[in-house]
């Protein structure tokens, strides 16, 4: 994710851009930039780092009368933050600012401008609408975009087109706000509030064009548009939450976005800069180190990889690994999972498996933490900062992740008609992690039923035991409400002891080969009268052996639990909620656990 932003008016712009971006800055801040329209010609100040060392640059800069610019804050997918990769980007009559991922931008790159400056897909998309402008605009902004694949939000400014700002999106966020003879751009409301509350919502296929005397949208053929004026009714505080009353229900509601960012940044094209050395072919074992939900999404990390890759693979809490003298080998691959890149046990894990000459790969959702500059080579999760001590965005963006990778470690292993099913799977996701997100009434209500519990079970097989843990992780540490989770089939070895009348039991059934088996689990639970919960397929009818059913579509079983994992962080959010209980901030919780 990244902030972007756009003025036009009669006021200074530079500080209004600034001052938008600082407000965008939970959307990504690894560097920053302004463009302005300075005495008819286009001025760039850029920098790595945070928008305040950006506010330096522009106090140094001799900025005379400006009323026209665009604004950046990255969250880098492509190319590691620093000066020449921040936004904007120029190249000849074009300067542009960029939210989402060109997914083809490579071939685009050949063809249209074959020696970038930066490493970024944002330059090439600045080349390829500067190789369309011959004069007009309109047309050379629908030409490219029409050659691009993937999602974008674009705030452009042509050279030869002074106090003009063009905005067009596709997937990407971006609002236009109208204010007092001033009109304004931004990825989302809270960066404009301050300003504003009238804004409009351009659609696929809607350019805005931005001028002193306000903003009109036209289309591909440049007919005009006519687009409704909303009007936010948020408060600065709700606006830093979008609207959400809670960062992780903000964070639970962006994972559409930012799952289909790491599908399109990676389902192609692992060895882009971060990694262009590295081998992905694994001689020894893979070990996954990790904490908490980064550990239970190494477990579901172990089931793809070794269902699809057929590499061995160990999973170790970080805290025991670091102590258990473990057996390395030279050609054993470390892979340690973490949001924060932070997590004391994590970096010391990774130590751990450097001092045994070991490659280490992190899986990271913070760029420039301790753990990407540790680890010899990184893969970022591209979740966009998580505010909540909670994590569900960078959770199933770790799961997605490590699916992706699986894919691309199986490599010829795979027959193309399991590629092909895994490519379908993956394009499937973002559109069923948004259907997913309706299930927040149901949710509301079935947490009616669990909020005085005083234990609730989770269970599953195969890779549903590794979700039933997170979900019960999540549960447990926002609602204060004790939760367990069990391999089904190890019920009967002890827990079932537990189960008495009214016992909650929420069971994970995505592995369909393995779901009568779980079905006779709970069935004995049932007669000791449990309270059965089953999150599976619609197509499936466990109302015989089940009091409720959390239905999820029928589709591929690799990325089934990912939709299961999204109504369950609802669940926990709305039992959290039905108790009063404080979501964001979880009682004795950090969100990096940077001690041991
Ligand atoms: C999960 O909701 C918790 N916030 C916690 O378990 C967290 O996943 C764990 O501390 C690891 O953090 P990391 O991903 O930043 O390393």
């Amino acid at each position: 994710m990244c902030g972007i932003i756009g003025y036009i008016g009669e006021r200074q712009a530079p500080d209004i851009l600034i001052d938008g971006l600082q407000k965008l800055e939970y959307r990504g801040y690894d560097s920053a930039g302004i463009a302005v329209f300075d005495h008819n010609s286009i001025k760039v100040i850029k920098t790595e780092g945070k928008v305040s060392a950006l506010a330096k640059k522009k106090a140094a800069a001799d900025l005379q009368e400006v009323h026209c610019g665009i604004g950046h804050t990255r969250w880098a997918t492509h190319g590691e933050p620093s000066d020449i990769n921040a936004h904007p980007h120029s190249v000849g009559r074009v300067t542009l600012v960029h939210n989402g991922i060109i997914e083809n931008y490579a071939e685009l790159g050949e063809r249209y401008h074959p020696s970038p400056l930066s490493r970024t897909d944002t330059e090439i998309a600045a080349a390829v609408i500067n190789a369309c402008y011959h004069g007009d605009a309109v047309s050379a902004i629908f030409e490219a975009v029409n050659m691009f694949h993937g999602a974008y939000a674009l705030c452009i400014m042509f050279e030869d087109q002074p106090d003009t700002v063009y905005a067009i999106r596709k997937s990407s966020p971006l609002i236009v706000a109208v204010g007092e003879n001033e009109t304004f751009l931004a990825s989302d409301i809270p960066a404009i509030l301050s300003h504003t509350k009238d804004y409009y919502l351009p659609e696929k296929g809607e350019l805005a064009i931005l001028t002193k005397q306000g903003v009109r949208f036209v289309g591909a053929t440049g007919e005009s548009i006519e687009k409704e004026l909303k009007t936010a009714d948020w408060d600065e505080s709700a606006a830093r939450k979008n609207g959400y009353d809670h960062y992780m229900l903000k964070e639970i509601f962006e994972q559409p976005a930012v799952i289909e960012q790491t599908i399109l940044r990676y389902k192609n094209d692992f060895t882009i800069f971060e990694n262009e050395d590295f081998d992905f072919e694994v001689k020894g074992n893979i070990h996954i180190v990790a904490c908490g939900s980064a550990y239970h999404a190494g477990l579901m990390g172990k089931y793809a990889i070794e269902k699809l890759a057929r590499v061995p693979v160990l999973v170790h809490i970080a805290s025991e690994f670091r102590y258990d003298n473990p057996i390395l080998h030279k050609d054993d691959l470390v892979i340690a999972i973490s949001q924060s890149g932070e997590t004391a046990d994590t970096l010391a894990a990774v130590r751990l498996a450097k001092e045994h000459n070991v490659r280490t790969l992190g899986i990271v959702n913070v760029r420039g933490s301790s753990l990407s500059r540790l680890a010899d080579h990184t893969l970022y999760t591209l979740a966009g900062p998580e505010i909540a001590v909670a994590t569900t965005k960078a959770y199933l963006c770790q799961v997605c992740l490590l699916q992706l990778l699986a894919v691309r470690m199986a490599g010829k292993g795979l027959t193309m008609q399991e590629y092909k099913d895994m490519m379908v799977a993956f394009e499937a996701l973002p559109a069923q992690i948004e259907q997913a997100l309706s299930f927040c009434d149901d949710a509301k209500a079935l947490a009616e039923k669990f909020k005085n519990a005083e234990h609730i079970f989770f269970m599953g097989r195969g890779q549903d035991s590794c979700l039933a843990m997170e979900a019960s992780l999540k549960l447990k540490e926002i609602s204060y409400i004790h939760s367990e989770a069990y391999a089904a089939g190890e019920l009967k070895h002890g827990t079932i002891s537990l189960i008495t009348e009214n016992t909650p039991i929420i069971s994970i059934m995505t592995d369909r080969n393995r779901l009568p088996k779980t079905a006779s689990n709970l069935k004995e639970t049932g007669a000791r009268g449990a309270l059965i919960t089953a999150v599976t397929y619609s197509d499936v009818r466990a109302d015989a052996y089940t009091d409720e059913q959390i239905s999820i579509p029928v589709m591929n079983e690799m990325t089934a639990p990912l939709i299961a994992a999204v109504k369950l962080q609802l669940l926990a959010y709305y039992v959290a909620l039905s108790k009063g209980c404080d979501i964001d901030q979880p009682r004795n919780l950090a969100k990096s656990v940077t001690v041991e």
